[in-house]
């Protein structure tokens, strides 16, 4: 078999995870402080991928360029394709097909996270040589996502979104496809919801009597395209870290568990209890920092508590009473008690955020 491209797919609005995605794409929102979307082209690099196709919305794409780059920090030749209207997966791959050629490839949701990597998956697709090959997970709500009925080990339908469920084996975002999965998004039409689903060209496929090769995956799956599943992609990565501490630390400070302290971030009289992940230059000051928070770079915790939770760049938590909890803080977000008269909460906030109190 020729060698396998990836096509990675980065385009979705991210609608899930607003107001974070009004300003960059969903892609990009860090897990342990790495973009989602880095956990995705490394593992197509480990199983032997390197020439991977990242399809982008022109019009958040623009970031996921600089930040990724021509993949050369990952030792991949990555091509940018724009997908310039949303019209579903199955048109992105039509919009890949000057990139991938005559090629098979593995296509990858930019938000799914999968644990184990996919190498496994690769040398699988390339012994048994299928038309194609999915890959299934049971979930509790299949409602949400790609669901597959099996009949006899084969995969008997695929319906996108169902209301009412065959099963609860949900599509993993993560397929293996040969060139043949070009002339099935050709042949279908417009579902619905007004898109080209990879669901029903796959189905298609099937009608044609295809291989198609099911595989239920047995570690954990997360799509991140919501801030529960964000939060707990977010707590099972920093489950697999490893302590390292080369930031500061003040004679004060208690530091606990598996942390990562990058070089530059201080903690002064305060207690981290890992697993955690604080970035460079960021500052822990008269604080807690509890299991399963990811502080990136140049954040600021002052005076406060905070735990499960992810802070982006630049985020500042300043004189909180309560404990910050199972929250998503975007970049130069600043949370911080007022001093002044009449004491009332003071809001500043964007379109489409969620803010609790107590
Ligand atoms: C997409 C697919 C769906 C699949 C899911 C996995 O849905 O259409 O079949 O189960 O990804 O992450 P989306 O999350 O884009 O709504």
């Amino acid at each position: 078999m020729p060698h396998l491209k990836g096509l990675i797919l980065s385009g979705g609005r991210g609608t899930r995870l607003r107001p974070i995605t009004h300003t960059s794409a969903k892609q990009l929102v860090p897990v342990a402080n790495q973009p989602v979307l880095f956990y995705g082209i490394r593992s197509m690099v480990e199983a032997g991928i390197t020439e991977i196709g990242i399809i982008l919305n022109p019009e958040t794409g623009g970031e996921i360029r600089e930040v990724a780059g021509d993949g050369s920090q990952f030792g991949a030749q990555i091509t940018y394709i724009d997908q310039v209207s949303p019209d579903g997966l199955a048109h992105a791959v039509l919009t890949a097909e000057p990139f991938l050629g005559d090629s098979s490839f593995v296509m990858y949701l930019g938000d799914n996270l999968l644990q184990g990597g996919i190498s496994e998956l690769v040398q699988q697709f390339e012994e048994h040589a299928p038309d194609a090959m999915i890959l299934l997970q049971p979930v509790d709500d299949p409602t949400a996502y790609g669901v597959a009925e099996l009949e006899d080990g084969r995969v008997a339908r695929l319906v996108e979104k169902p209301k009412e469920p065959k099963s609860d084996l949900a599509l993993v975002g993560v397929y293996l496809f040969t060139k043949r999965i070009l002339e099935a998004a050709k042949a279908i039409e417009p579902s619905p919801r007004g898109e080209l689903e990879i669901t029903d060209a796959i189905q298609w496929q099937v009608d044609q009597g295809d291989r198609v090769e099911p595989h239920v995956v047995h570690g954990w799956w997360k799509d991140t395209g919501k801030l529960a599943d964000m939060l707990e992609a977010n707590r099972l990565i920093l489950e697999t870290i490893e302590r390292r501490v080369d930031g500061d630390v003040d004679e004060h400070s208690q530091v606990e568990g598996r942390v990562i302290i990058e070089p530059g971030a201080r903690i002064v009289r305060s207690v981290v209890r890992g697993p955690v992940v604080i970035g460079r230059d960021a500052v822990v000051e008269d604080s807690y920092v509890g299991p399963y928070s990811a502080i990136a770079a140049d954040a600021v915790v002052e005076r406060s508590e905070v735990e499960h939770s992810i802070l982006l760049e630049r985020a500042k938590l300043i004189g909180l009473e309560g404990r910050i909890e199972s929250s998503l803080l975007g970049r130069d977000v600043i949370v911080r008690r007022g001093e002044r008269t009449p004491r009332a909460y003071r809001f500043m906030v964007g379109d489409n955020s969620e803010i609790e109190i107590l």
